[in-house]
């Protein structure tokens, strides 16, 4: 079983995207798929209430709520046997205990950025955190980069790709800017789920990504970074 996180303390980078389109892609393939969301505002949750019936299941955990009366945490966090991919959502503006928690309970972190001057400056923060406070390396996390709503590599995006290689992060997908997020998103669908043709180009990338994630489970993490390599993320 591999355990995925989608985090990234920017708003609006496309956590919940990746989280509900990788879901949805990977219990298309068949494999065994559960959705994690540590997002109060729940958008994960609810695009899983929207899924119609017919579609590969996802089993849904709202891990932000507290359980029931009367059912135990750990219940609660139940998966079923068969489940091969957990994936995990997280809320923008991700706290420090938060971070170490979400990277103790993960294998991989997925980091969605916008192509923005400001979204990749808040990242390479961001990456800094996860590296130093939540101490991925050392823990043998896996760490991919996926830049959202672009195809092509911007100027910003190629310096954040320079920096990213100093800490040997790969970018694993280019996803593309298109309305079909939107619609997908609201009918509790994945991107390859909708009728449109066009949509099709589109699904190539997750299938990127689940390779990637097919690799990872059979390899380990090198060694951890410099500390001189880390500072850089404080003038990027
Ligand atoms: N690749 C994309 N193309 C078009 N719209 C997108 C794309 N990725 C995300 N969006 C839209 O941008 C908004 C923010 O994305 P979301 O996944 O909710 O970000 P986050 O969970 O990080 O706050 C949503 O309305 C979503 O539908
Ligand atoms: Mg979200």
């Amino acid at each position: 079983m591999l355990r995925i996180t989608v985090m990234n303390s920017k708003g609006g980078c496309g956590k919940t995207t990746v989280a509900t389109s990788l879901a949805s892609y990977c219990s298309a393939q068949g494999h065994g798929t559960a959705l994690f969301d540590y997002d109060r505002q729940a958008s994960a949750t609810r695009w899983l209430k929207e899924r119609p019936q017919r579609r590969p299941p996802i089993h849904g955990v709202a891990a932000y709520a507290p359980p029931r009366e009367g059912v135990t945490r750990s219940w609660q966090m139940r998966v079923p046997p068969e489940t091969r991919f957990i994936i995990t959502d997280t809320p923008a503006a991700i706290g420090d205990c938060e971070i170490d928690d979400r990277i103790a309970e993960t294998d991989v972190v997925l980091i969605p950025v916008l192509p923005s001057v400001i979204d990749i400056h808040s990242t390479a923060d961001f990456i800094r955190d996860i590296l130093l406070i939540g101490k991925a390396r050392s823990r043998n996390k896996h760490l991919a980069i996926i830049a959202n709503r672009t195809r092509i590599r911007t100027k910003a995006m190629t310096r954040l790709e320079r920096f990213l290689e100093s800490l040997d992060i790969p970018v694993i997908a280019y996803i593309r800017d298109t309305q079909h997020y939107v619609t997908a998103a609201e009918q509790g669908l994945g991107i390859h789920e909708l009728d449109a043709r066009d949509a099709r180009q589109d699904e190539a990338a997750w299938a990127e990504v689940l390779d990637w994630l097919h690799a990872q489970e059979h390899s380990s993490v090198g060694e951890a970074p410099q500390p001189r390599v880390v500072q850089h993320a404080h003038h990027y």
